[in-house]
C-alpha cells in the first residue's frame, strides 16, 4: 500500500500555496465554435499534441481535460513528494484492478492522474526510454519502418531538454551528453541530491562485475535521470502547457471535462465518421456535445482511451451488445492485449543513518529540509524515491529459448534502489534500503473492459500479473539478483537481512512471497494496439487512426503492442511528437 493522503494533508496545512489563474476557458465553447482538432487527455501525450498542433496558428485546438490545473501547488512541485499524490486523492482516477488470479486474489490500487499534466503530474520521474530493440520490433509489427529506434531518437531528444541537477555539481561522466536532447520541451537532469548510499551502490558494481557492471548512461538505446527542473517537478503541464503555448489564441483548454464517449457523425464511402465528442463538466451537469472538422485524438491513456472508445461501441461486438452499449465498429481487440509491469520489492535494514527514513517520520527534520527546499533549491526534496536503477537479462535458459524479450540487448529485470522505504509507511524505527524489482517483458496479457453501459462507471482493469510459468520464473530471479547484490562486500556491516526471504528459498516460497506482495508500477500499454493497415488483428493503423472509421486516432501508450523496458512517460512523450507530425502532414 501506498501512504496515505493523511499525512501530506498535514504537511500541507503547514505551507502556504500560491495559487496562481490558469488561462484556461471558464465554460464549455459554444457548439458553433468550429475547432480543427479536439483533444481528448491532457496528460504526457495529449498536452504533446495539443502543443504541437497549436503551433501552426491556421488550426483552432480544442483540449479536454478532466482534472484541474494544480501544477501551482507545492505537493505537485517537490519531486521527494511523489508517492503522496495518488492513490485516492483529488488528483487520482481512483482505480483498481480486479482481484489478481496469481496474486492470490488481491485486488490492487491502480492510480491514475486526473490533473492537467496527468500522470506525469503525480508520477515518479524516472526518465528511461527503453531498448533500441523495443522500438525496432514496434516497427516490424507495424510494418512501419518510422518506430525504429533510429527514428524515434530524434523525437526522444525533441521532447527532452536536459538540465543541470540541483545541487549544480559537474555532471561530467556521470550521463553521456550525446544521447539526450538540449532544445526540448520536458526537462530531465540528474539526482539533485546525490549522497546516501550512492557511493556503496557504484563500489558494488566493481566488486561485483559482470552482470551488475556500471553504466554511465542508460538511455542511448542499450539501456538516467528524472523528468525534474532544478529542484522541481517537469510534467506536461508545466513543460507542453506553460503559460506561453497555453496563451495561444488558438488553442483552448477546458478542465473539468470528462468525456464520455466519441460520436458517430455520418459516414465517407460507407465508412463511419467520428468526429464527434460528448462530455459533461459535473458530476450532475448535462451531456454536451462538440464537432471537430479535422480529428478527435484520444489521449485518455491506456485506461482512458480504451475505456472511452468502448463507451463509444467500439470494440467487440458481442461483448458491447450483451452489456447494453450498441456496437457501432466491431474491432475486437479494444482493450484486449493489455500489458503492464509486475512489481516487487526487497526490504533490507540498514545500520546506516543517512537514509531519507528520517526526513519521513520526524516532523522538524521534515520542515528543515522543507525550509532547504523553498529557500535554496537543494537537499532531499530534490530527488525522487528512487536514486539507482539496475537492467539486467534473466539467467533462466528455459526463459532465454524463448525469448520474449524484443531482442539480445532488452533487459528482462530491473531492479530500483532506494535509500529508505519509498512507498508505505515508514517505520516508527530504523533505517532502510529497499529494492524495487520488476518483470520488463512479461508475457502475462490482460484487458481493459467496460462494466456496465454507464460510461462513467470505472472500467474493470486486469493486469493479469504473473499468470505465466516465464513471468514468475523472472520475478523469482529478480528476488535472487536483488539478494546477491547486497551480498558484495561494500555492504558487509550496513545490509541486514532480507528476512522473509533469502537467497535459500525454494522457488515455491519466492513465489508466495511474490503473490503476498507484487503490485504494480503502472506502466499501462497496448489496448489500442496497432497493426499493418490491412492486418485483421489491431486496432489503430501505424498512423494510428483507429480502423474502420474516420476522423479518429489514438495517441498515447496504449497504442504500443508490447510493453517497453522501461517506465513509459519517455515513450509517451517521443510517441505523440511523432504523432503530431503524422497528423500535421495529413493536413497540410
Ligand atoms: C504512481 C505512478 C508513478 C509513475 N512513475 C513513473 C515514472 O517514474 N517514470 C515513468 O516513465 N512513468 C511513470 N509512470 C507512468 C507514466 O506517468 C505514464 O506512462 C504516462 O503519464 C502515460 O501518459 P498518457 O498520456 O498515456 O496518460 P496520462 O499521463 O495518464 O494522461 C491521461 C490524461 O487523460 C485524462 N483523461 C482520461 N480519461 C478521460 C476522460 N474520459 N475525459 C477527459 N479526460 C480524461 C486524465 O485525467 C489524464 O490527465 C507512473 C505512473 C503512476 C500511476
Ligand atoms: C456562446 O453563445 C452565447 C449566446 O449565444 C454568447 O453570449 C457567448 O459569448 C458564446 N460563448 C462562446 C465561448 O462563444
Ligand atoms: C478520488 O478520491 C478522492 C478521495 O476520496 C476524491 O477527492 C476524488 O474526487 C476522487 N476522484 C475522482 C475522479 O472521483
Ligand atoms: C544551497 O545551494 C548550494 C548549491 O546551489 C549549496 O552549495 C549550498 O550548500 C546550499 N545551502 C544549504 C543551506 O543547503
Ligand atoms: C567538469 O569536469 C570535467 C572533467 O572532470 C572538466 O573537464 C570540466 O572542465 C568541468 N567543467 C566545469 C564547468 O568545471
Ligand atoms: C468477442 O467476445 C466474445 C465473448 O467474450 C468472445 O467469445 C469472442 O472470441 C470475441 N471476439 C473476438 C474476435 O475476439
Ligand atoms: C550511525 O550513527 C551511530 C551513532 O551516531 C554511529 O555509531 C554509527 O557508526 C553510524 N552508522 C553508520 C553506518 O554511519
Ligand atoms: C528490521 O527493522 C524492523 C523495523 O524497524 C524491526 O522490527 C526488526 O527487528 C529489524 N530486524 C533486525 C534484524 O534488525
Ligand atoms: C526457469 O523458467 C521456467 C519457465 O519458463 C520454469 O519452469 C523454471 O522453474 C525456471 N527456473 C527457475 C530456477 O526459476
Ligand atoms: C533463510 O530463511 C530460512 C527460512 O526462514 C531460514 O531457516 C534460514 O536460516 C535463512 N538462511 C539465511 C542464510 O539467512
Amino acid at each position: 500500500m501506498l501512504r496515505s493522503h493523511l499525512s501530506i494533508s498535514l504537511w500541507l496545512s503547514l505551507l502556504s500555496l500560491s495559487l496562481t489563474q490558469a488561462v484556461v476557458l471558464t465554460s464549455a465553447p459554444n457548439a458553433s465554435t468550429k475547432y480543427d482538432f479536439i483533444i481528448v487527455g491532457g496528460g504526457a501525450s495529449g498536452a504533446v499534441v495539443a502543443n504541437r498542433l497549436s503551433e501552426n496558428p491556421r488550426f483552432r485546438v480544442l483540449l479536454l481535460e478532466a482534472g484541474q490545473s494544480r501544477e501551482d501547488e507545492l505537493e505537485f512541485q517537490i519531486p521527494f513528494m511523489g508517492p503522496h499524490l495518488a492513490p485516492n486523492t483529488p488528483q487520482d482516477w481512483n482505480y483498481t484492478t480486479v482481484p489478481q488470479k496469481a496474486l492470490n486474489g488481491r485486488t490492487l490500487p491502480y492510480p491514475l492522474g486526473h490533473v492537467l499534466g496527468g500522470t506525469t503530474a503525480i508520477n515518479y520521474m524516472i526518465y528511461t526510454r527503453g531498448s533500441s530493440d523495443d522500438f525496432d520490433r514496434y516497427a516490424k509489427v507495424s510494418g512501419d519502418d518510422g518506430w525504429a529506434w533510429r527514428n524515434m531518437l530524434p523525437y526522444f531528444k525533441k521532447s527532452e531538454l536536459w538540465g543541470p541537477p540541483a545541487d549544480g555539481r559537474n555532471v561530467t561522466g556521470q550521463y553521456d551528453p550525446t544521447v539526450h536532447g538540449h532544445n526540448g520541451m520536458n526537462s530531465v537532469s540528474l539526482a539533485g541530491y546525490p549522497k546516501g548510499i550512492d557511493w556503496r551502490i557504484v563500489q558494488a558494481t566493481t566488486e561485483l562485475s559482470g552482470r551488475y557492471s556500471y553504466r554511465e548512461d542508460m538511455n542511448g538505446g542499450d539501456p538516467r535521470g528524472t523528468t525534474t527542473k532544478g529542484p522541481s517537478r517537469s510534467s506536461s503541464a508545466t513543460s507542453y502547457l506553460a503559460s506561453e503555448y497555453r496563451n495561444r489564441q488558438n488553442l483552448d483548454i477546458l478542465l473539468g471535462a470528462h468525456v464520455s464517449r466519441v460520436i458517430k457523425t455520418g459516414q465517407e464511402n460507407r465508412v463511419p465518421v467520428f468526429r464527434g465528442v460528448e462530455f459533461r463538466t459535473s458530476t450532475d451537469g448535462p451531456l454536451q456535445q462538440l464537432r471537430a472538422s479535422k480529428e478527435v485524438i484520444l489521449s485518455a491513456s491506456t485506461i482512458g482511451s480504451a475505456h472511452i472508445l468502448l463507451n463509444s461501441g467500439i470494440g467487440n461486438a458481442t461483448e458491447l451488445a450483451a452489456l447494453g452499449v450498441t456496437p457501432l465498429v466491431d474491432l475486437p481487440d479494444v482493450g484486449e492485449n493489455f500489458v503492464d509491469h509486475p512489481f516487487g520489492g526487497i526490504r533490507y535494514n540498514s545500520t546506516g543513518n543517512d537514509t531519507f527514513d528520517d526526513v519521513n517520520r520526524v516532523p522538524e527534520l521534515r520542515e528543515q529540509v522543507m525550509e532547504e527546499w523553498k529557500n535554496n533549491g537543494t537537499g532531499p526534496f530534490t530527488n525522487t524515491i528512487i536514486g539507482h536503477i539496475m537492467f539486467m537479462r534473466t539467467q533462466n535458459q528455459t526463459v532465454l529459448a524463448n525469448d520474449p524479450a524484443s531482442g539480445p540487448k532488452t533487459p528482462h529485470i530491473e531492479i530500483l534502489i532506494a535509500n529508505g522505504v519509498p512507498l508505505g509507511q515508514t517505520p516508527p524505527a530504523g533505517h532502510f534500503t529497499s529494492t524495487g524489482l520488476v518483470v520488463l517483458q512479461p508475457t502475462s496479457r490482460g484487458s481493459v473492459k467496460l462494466q456496465s453501459n454507464n460510461p462513467f462507471d470505472a472500467p474493470l482493469i486486469d493486469p493479469a500479473f504473473l499468470t505465466t510459468e516465464e513471468d514468475k520464473a523472472v520475478m523469482r530471479d529478480a528476488i535472487r539478483s536483488s539478494i546477491a547484490f547486497f551480498q558484495a562486500p561494500v555492504w558487509k556491516d550496513y545490509i541486514v537481512g532480507p528476512f522473509v526471504v533469502n537467497s535459500t528459498s525454494s522457488d515455491a516460497a519466492l513465489d508466495a512471497y511474490s503473490a503476498n506482495s507484487v503490485n504494480s508500477v503502472f506502466h499501462p500499454v497496448g489496448t489500442a494496439s496497432m497493426s499493418p493497415p490491412r492486418a485483421n488483428r489491431g486496432v489503430v493503423d501505424p498512423d494510428l487512426r483507429v480502423k474502420k472509421v474516420v476522423g479518429l486516432r489514438v495517441v498515447d501508450p496504449s497504442v504500443l503492442p508490447f510493453i517497453p523496458s522501461a517506465h513509459t512517460q519517455a515513450a509517451a512523450y517521443a510517441i505523440a511528437e511523432r504523432a503530431s507530425d503524422l497528423i500535421k502532414a495529413a493536413h497540410r
